[in-house]
This record gives structure tokens, sequence and C-alpha cells, in this order.
């Protein structure tokens, strides 16, 4: 930018001078003079109020970010850190420590991706716990089996809330947007919890309520095996649908999960079962941690057709796609690396928008890592990488965590509403029970 003191040297102020006589150049200064002055004033005004509209190029001139992207990723997160949408330290610490919550040292290295050091390393300001226990080795075909899932997955929220507390300098339970937002703010690491599979519900939608009193703010709606509420997509192609997509008991669990502000999490679940979830709840959804298809054709993977039905135009939903890191899921064996995954971070931001993507790592469910994202102290690679290909700051804050805490408040102005608007809660019971009379009128006094 030129400045008014450079004027009189200016190659402008010397042709005027060269062509005209008399009071002409020095009129002609004023007037040269004034609209330079003016130029420098505007420009400073659009670059320090509007700096976003010249989005980030302007920005290490402007002082405001480093020009190493490295650099830039830290300052990035520093304001706007990680909010990951799936972690699962507790499953290890079930297989791994018999959830003895005394005999585990967050503040040391642990097995696996995830343990404080890496977690401040990666610039992580939140994320779900996943309450994860797998689907029943066994199941009958009408899932009326009896498991212990239900036991096991109060055994997780048990683990992921006493290692909260335990580290109460660290973590902080977080149960809205809102709890998020301040939780950051005050340096802490945001912990939700969410559950991975309706086969931990028991098919029960009272124990979703329970769940929800307990801090659950997402259910996936399947892990790999089908359940009485919904399909699963499983992990190889080739799973026979078992209800077409929902259940009529999988509608009432969308109902009452939109009613409390549990957001409905359409990762692992088929691609029948996650349209009609998109058309069916009044919330916004999330994929706690999916990544994209077209990019890697696995079924775990969001296809396009479904990308195309998230946003706020009619016949779309809000919704959050939280790309998830397991090799297995960004490319072909040997070619997961930082690189990938920002492929598919970007293939979700083209076809759904960048207000649409997410991160949802899955660090500690997955056995193997992409290259450049071996834990959580990397987070800030994947955002280098991003920045290099252009994401501005804005972008990429929505994509750590803003487009996710979005969704959060949307789903709990959604649960405000329908309890405002006195809806009863679901008292649905799955139609193959036997436990329960099918009417009142069935029970002997
Ligand atoms: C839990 O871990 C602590 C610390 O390692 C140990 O002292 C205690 O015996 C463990 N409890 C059980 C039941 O294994
Ligand atoms: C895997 O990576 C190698 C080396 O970068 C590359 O040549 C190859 O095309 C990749 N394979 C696929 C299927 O993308
Ligand atoms: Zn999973």
């Amino acid at each position: 930018m030129s400045t008014p003191t450079n004027g009189e040297r200016a190659p402008l102020l010397g042709d005027n001078e060269r062509g005209q006589s008399g009071a002409g150049p020095s009129k002609a200064r004023g007037v040269i003079w004034s609209l330079l002055t003016l130029l420098f004033l505007v420009a400073t005004v659009l670059l320090v109020f509007f700096g976003k509209v010249f989005g980030d190029p302007f920005a290490p001139w402007l002082g405001t970010l480093p020009s190493d992207p490295n650099l830039a990723a830290l300052a990035i997160l520093d304001k706007a850190p990680i909010i990951d949408g799936h972690i699962d330290l507790p499953i290890l610490v079930r297989s791994a420590f018999r959830n003895n919550v005394t005999a585990i040292d967050l503040k040391t290295k642990m097995p696996g991706h995830v343990d404080i050091p890496r977690l401040r390393k990666g610039k992580v300001g939140g994320f779900f716990w996943s309450a994860y226990v797998s689907c029943p080795a066994f199941e009958s075909k009408d899932f009326l089996s009896a498991t212990w899932r239900v036991r096991d997955t109060l055994e997780q929220i048990d683990v992921s809330r006493l290692l909260i507390a335990k580290y109460p300098d660290t973590f902080t339970l977080a149960l809205t947007s809102d709890e998020v937002k301040s939780a950051i703010a005050a340096g802490k690491i945001a912990s939700l919890i969410g559950i991975e599979g309706g086969h931990q519900l028991g098919n029960s939608i009272a124990v979703l309520r329970q769940y929800f009193a307990l801090g659950v703010r997402y259910v996936t709606l399947t892990h790999t095996c089908h359940n009485a509420f919904a399909d699963s997509c499983g992990l190889l192609p080739g799973m026979i649908p078992y209800h077409g997509g929902l259940s009529s008991l999988g509608k009432a669990l969308i109902a009452e999960m939109n009613r409390l502000g549990v957001l409905v999490d359409l990762s692992h679940t088929s691609d029948a079962t996650a349209r009609q979830a998109l058309a069916y709840s009044k919330a916004p959804v999330i994929w706690s941690h999916s990544s994209a298809r077209a990019v890697h054709d696995v079924p775990r993977n969001v296809p396009d057709d479904i990308l195309q039905l998230i946003g706020t135009a009619e016949g779309q939903t809000d919704a959050v796609v939280m790309v998830n890191f397991a090799p297995f899921f960004v490319a072909v064996p040997g070619n997961a690396t930082v690189l990938s995954v920002a492929d598919h971070v970007d293939h979700i931001a083209e076809v759904a928008g960048k207000e649409y993507v997410g991160i949802g790592s899955d660090f500690d469910g997955i056995g193997d890592v992409p290259v450049g994202l071996e834990d959580v102290s990397k987070y800030p690679a994947l955002i280098a990488e991003l920045y290099r290909r252009g994401w501005t700051k804005y972008e990429l804050a929505g994509l750590t965590g803003a487009n996710l805490l979005r969704v959060m408040a949307g789903a709990e102005k959604v649960a405000q509403e329908l309890q405002a608007a006195g809806t009863p809660p679901k008292f649905d019971i799955y139609e193959k029970r036997k436990d329960i009379p099918r009417r009142g009128s069935d029970v002997e006094l």
C-alpha cells in the first residue's frame, strides 16, 4: 500500500508536474495527496474491520497470523481449539486397565493415542468420550437375547465421569454448547459423553432418558450390528438390511432424542437409516466419526448423495460430518496420511460446504493411524495442511469446533421448543418384547 509520505516521489505526481504549469502543480499535488490519504484510510478501515473479506493472504502482512502454515495452525488453534467428535479412551481403559481409574495416570504417556500432555500439545479444547461397548457376539434375529450391554455402558459412563473428575484442572464435564464454550474459555478440555450404538439401549427409550440424565449427549443409532431401532452399514460391503432403515421404534427414539436434546449420530448407520433419520429428525444431526465415500469407497463413509442432503435449504438438514482418521476408511492400505485425511475434509467441504465438516478422529479406537496423524498431539498438522490449501482461519475455526457447536446449539433449541410445547416423553415399547403386557387391560389384578 502507498502511504502519503511517498507522494512526492510518486510517478503520477511527477507526470502532473511536468505536464502542467502555474497554479496547476501545487493544486494537483493537493488533490492527489487528499486522494492518497483517503485511499489509505479506506484500505486501513477495510483491512482492520473487514479483514475477513480479504482472507488470510493479508493476515501475515497485518501481523495477525505467522506466514509459516505450521505456526499459523497453532495460532488458529489457540483461538479455536479442536473439539473431536469421537475418542475411544474409555474402551481402552476397560480393555487395558479393567476400568481401574486409580491405576490410570493421564499425566504420563498412556498406551494408545490419548493422554493429557498430548491433548495439550495438540491444542484440544474438547472431545466426546465414547462410552462404547461392542455389539453382542450372539444376538437373536429379533434382538431379544438378554445381554449385559446396558450394564457395560453404565460402566463406561462411570469410567468417563470418574476420569473427567480425576483431573479437574484439565477436564470439565460439558452438557451444553455454552458449557463447552465456557470450559474452553477457562482453559479446560470440555468433556462430553456419547454412546456408540442403539444396542447399548437394551431396546428401551427409558434407558435413553437415564443415559441423558447421566450426561450422554449423542447416541449413534447403530454400531456395526443392526438393532431394534435401525439398520447398520456393517463393516464390509454386503450387510443385508433388516428394517430397511429405521424401525417405528427407531422413529420414536429420534423423536425422544430431539425432545431431550441428545444428538442423533449417523456414523455406522446404513445409507437408508441415514436418509430416513435426516428427513425425520427435527434437530440438526452429526456424523461423529465418518469420512467421504467418494474419496475412499467403504460403507462407513458418507456418500455424496447423502452429503447433498446437508444444509439449510428446503429439503436439507443442518449437520456436521466429523472426519474419521482410521486408515481403513481413509485410503488403500499403506496410503493413509495427513494429506489423504485432508482430502476427505476438502471433499465434504466441496459437496456439503465448509460449515458442515468437523473432526472425529476415532483415536484409541483404531489400531493403526495415518502417517502424520499418529495421536492427539498431531491435529495441528492437519490444520496446517488445510491452511496451505487455502482454508481461512474462519473456515478452520468452523472445522475445529464451531460447526459442531452450531449443530449442538440447534439441537438444544429444538429440545427447548418441544419441551415448551408440552411434548410428552415417548413410551413406545419394543413390539417384540413379551416381558411387558401388550395392553394394560391384560394385567391380572
Ligand atoms: C486399582 O489400581 C490401584 C493402583 O494401581 C491398585 O492399588 C488397586 O489394587 C487396583 N484395584 C483393583 C481392584 O485392581
Ligand atoms: C498410494 O500411494 C502411492 C504412493 O504415493 C501412489 O503412487 C498410489 O497411486 C496410491 N494408490 C492409490 C490407490 O491411491
Ligand atoms: Zn465407531
